[in-house]
């Protein structure tokens, strides 16, 4: 018996054909080409990644879905086409933008990201949730890193579409992306079951810096080893890569990441004046804190002694606070 949703996925597949066809064939697709071709994608990015460009209509695409038999409510449904209210007429959801298709675990086109061009709101509008895409529950690009992860055993976390695309271009074709800085236990489990390591490359903002702290947590519950590439502070991957070019980031950024304690420790003197003795005290307080978290008394120690350098501050007194912080934390 044929899927309930194979008109869905069907639906989706040739958008994404036709987006694609458009992007690359089509004078309305000129200006977008440009764009493209301005942030440094190449003819076979574009392919690899079935890029494509929706164009400025509110008609297009329903169009062309009802003339091959595709039934518009169906796909209002689908998330493809919008309407106002439940019983409006659907029209063409995206209109003007860069397409992104969003494939499922087996590859199938399930959603679209779709980018405006210009700084306009929302800079991305994605499909909206439904019985097949659920956001929290794929990560971009997946099943085509999937051999790559598992035969490094091991996968690049990005936020971005473009950041994926860009990591690919520079070599990192075992890339993933969480389309945000939210990350779920299932998404972590998704990687868990291909590789038993993760680097986390988030962008170099207070945001992408704060959900590497937390998202690390979620990884390591679900059995990862986690390490950190820490971009310098205002730069995405995609942004590094421009800047500095594939090679560094693949080299210097991805290839020499952070341990959780060296990002925490960059990421928590960033924060503050470490010239002034009372933010140094606050820096080794918090340290202090995550120093106590460790599982193992030998990192414990480690850590300990690094600061304790660090400062010129006496080992005992170190120890006695560390002493402290643990027995109020159990
Ligand atoms: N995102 C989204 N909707 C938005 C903004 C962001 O879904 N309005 C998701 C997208 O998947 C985006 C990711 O969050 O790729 C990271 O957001 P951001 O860093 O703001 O965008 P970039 O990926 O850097 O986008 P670009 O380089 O195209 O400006
Ligand atoms: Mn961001
Ligand atoms: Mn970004
Ligand atoms: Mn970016
Ligand atoms: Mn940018």
């Amino acid at each position: 018996e044929e899927n309930p949703r194979s008109s869905w996925y069907k639906g989706h597949e040739l958008a994404a054909k036709l987006y694609h066809h458009l992007l690359l064939e089509s004078p309305e697709g000129k200006r977008a080409r440009e764009y493209l071709r301005a942030r440094g994608f190449t003819r076979k990015m574009i392919e690899t990644f079935q890029i494509g460009f929706a164009p400025e209509s509110w008609n297009f695409l329903t169009d062309f879905l009802r003339k091959r038999g595709f039934e518009p409510d169906d796909m209002a449904e689908a998330g493809l086409l919008a309407r106002k209210g439940d019983d409006g007429r659907p029209f063409d959801r995206f209109r003007g933008r860069i397409m992104f298709p969003i494939w499922d675990k087996r590859g199938k086109v399930i959603a679209f990201g779709g980018r405006v061009l210009d700084e306009g709101s929302p800079k991305y509008l994605n499909s909206p949730e439904s019985d097949v895409f659920n956001k929290g529950r794929l990560l971009y690009h997946f099943h085509g890193a999937r051999p790559s992860i598992r035969r490094k055993n091991e996968a690049v976390l990005f936020e971005g579409y473009v950041d994926v695309i860009s990591a690919y271009r520079a070599g990192i074709e075992h890339g993933t992306g969480s389309l945000g800085t939210a990350l779920s236990q299932e998404q972590a489990r998704m990687i868990r079951r291909n590789a038993d390591k993760v680097i986390l490359c988030f962008d170099g903002d207070n945001a992408g810096r704060q959900a590497s702290w937390k998202n690390a947590d979620i990884l390591q519950a679900a059995g990862l080893e986690v390490a950190v590439a820490m971009l310098p502070q205002g730069m995405d991957p995609d942004d590094y890569i421009q800047h500095h070019g594939p090679e560094r980031f693949a080299e210097t950024i991805v290839g020499r990441p952070l341990t959780m304690m060296e990002f925490k420790s960059a990421f928590l003197k960033e924060s503050k004046n470490m010239d002034m003795e009372a933010d140094q005290l606050k820096y080794v307080e918090e340290m202090l804190k995550e120093i106590a978290a460790l599982p193992k008394a030998i990192e414990q120690d480690h850590y300990l002694r690094q600061l304790q350098e660090e400062f010129s501050l006496s080992y005992d007194v170190l120890k006695q606070e560390l002493g402290e912080k643990i027995k109020n934390t159990v």
